[in-house]
């Protein structure tokens, strides 16, 4: 007797014992449903057969390996960012006089010698006033140098901006190396299409963002930073100084900083107090942004000079 036979046998005992068999049951031996579960374990599992190739490329894949990203050149010039394809630019002329003492400092060739003069931090005091414009450019023209290689880091965690200016999609970056202690720096670096310029995204968004950037983790990482690419400079994109505390903790870690002030918008009072949580840092610099009377340009970059040692 087959195994269907024998459920009809037992489910016409039940019933002339007075159990009540829904119809659907004691007309149908096997529903549709049951059907399905029960064609499953036949076909391959495929979660397993996904992991599969996962699994191997990990197993070949060195670990240090870096990833590599195209950036589309021509958009970021039409966008106003300086790029190796518009070396003679009035933006990328501008960033020449800017950058010039931040790599002197950098590469111990200032008038003194600035303790990890490669950490460079882009600040303002407010939101909005062109600092992340002004870390890209800034890393992209040094990147453009001979001898400079260049990493921008995105420490603006709460409100990340640089991989979308970019025009890239998120990635993982700074805060899965402060989360997870088997993500290694190197993992999560980009490499990209200006040869000497280097990526290293905020990363995985995380509730506990901003205390992870003030965290001792992350004074770790920078210290790991300075040293393991103490050749290379590493310009900082970061939150502004008067809204959030966590730039004033990152400024007592860098070398030089670049404070951006929006022209005919920030106010001097707001600049003094902003200036006034960085006094830490040897080297500041300020940079004014979105002048609109330069050399009859309209709204544009403005021109920055050097304030302190
Ligand atoms: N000199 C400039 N010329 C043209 N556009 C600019 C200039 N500076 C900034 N912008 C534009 O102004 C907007 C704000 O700039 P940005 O995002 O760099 O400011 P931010 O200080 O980083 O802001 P947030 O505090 O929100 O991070 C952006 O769209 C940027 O492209
Ligand atoms: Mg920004």
């Amino acid at each position: 007797m087959s195994l269907i036979e024998q459920a009809a046998k037992r489910l016409e005992q039940l019933r002339q014992a007075g159990v009540e068999i829904p119809e659907d049951i004691g007309g149908d031996p096997v529903p549709p449903q049951v059907q399905a579960t029960a064609a499953a374990p036949v076909a391959p599992p495929p979660a397993a057969a996904a992991l599969e190739p996962a699994a191997a490329v990990k197993a070949v894949e060195p670990a240090s390996t870096s990833r590599r990203v195209e950036l589309d050149l021509s958009a970021l010039e039409a966008s106003g960012i300086t790029s190796p394809n518009s070396p003679r630019s009035l933006v990328a002329d501008e960033y020449r006089v800017i950058k010039r003492p931040l790599i002197a400092n950098a590469m111990g060739k200032g008038a003194a010698p600035v303790a990890n003069g490669n950490l460079i931090m882009v600040t303002s005091a407010l939101p909005g006033e062109g600092k992340s414009f002004t870390a890209i450019n800034l890393a992209m023209s040094i990147a453009m140098e001979l001898d400079n290689t260049v990493m921008l880091v995105d420490a603006d965690v709460a409100r990340p901006s640089v991989l979308n200016m970019l025009g890239l999609p998120p990635a993982k970056g700074l805060l899965d190396v402060l989360v997870n202690d088997s993500v290694d720096l190197s993992q999560v670096l980009l490499k990209t299409n200006v040869e000497k310029l280097t990526l290293l995204p905020s990363g995985t968004q995380h509730p506990r963002a901003t205390e992870l950037l003030a965290s001792d983790a992350m004074v770790r990482l920078l210290d790991d930073m300075a040293n393991r690419y103490s050749d290379r400079i590493i310009i900082f994109d970061s939150p502004p100084l008067l809204l959030t505390t966590e730039s004033r903790v990152l400024a007592t870690h860098m070398g030089q900083i670049v404070m951006v002030v929006q022209a005919e918008r920030t106010l001097h009072a707001q600049v003094k107090q902003a200036l006034s949580t960085i006094e830490a840092c040897p080297v500041k610099l300020m940079v004014l942004n979105k002048t609109s009377a330069a050399a009859g340009e309209g709204y544009g970059y403005g021109y920055g000079y050097g304030y302190g040692t």
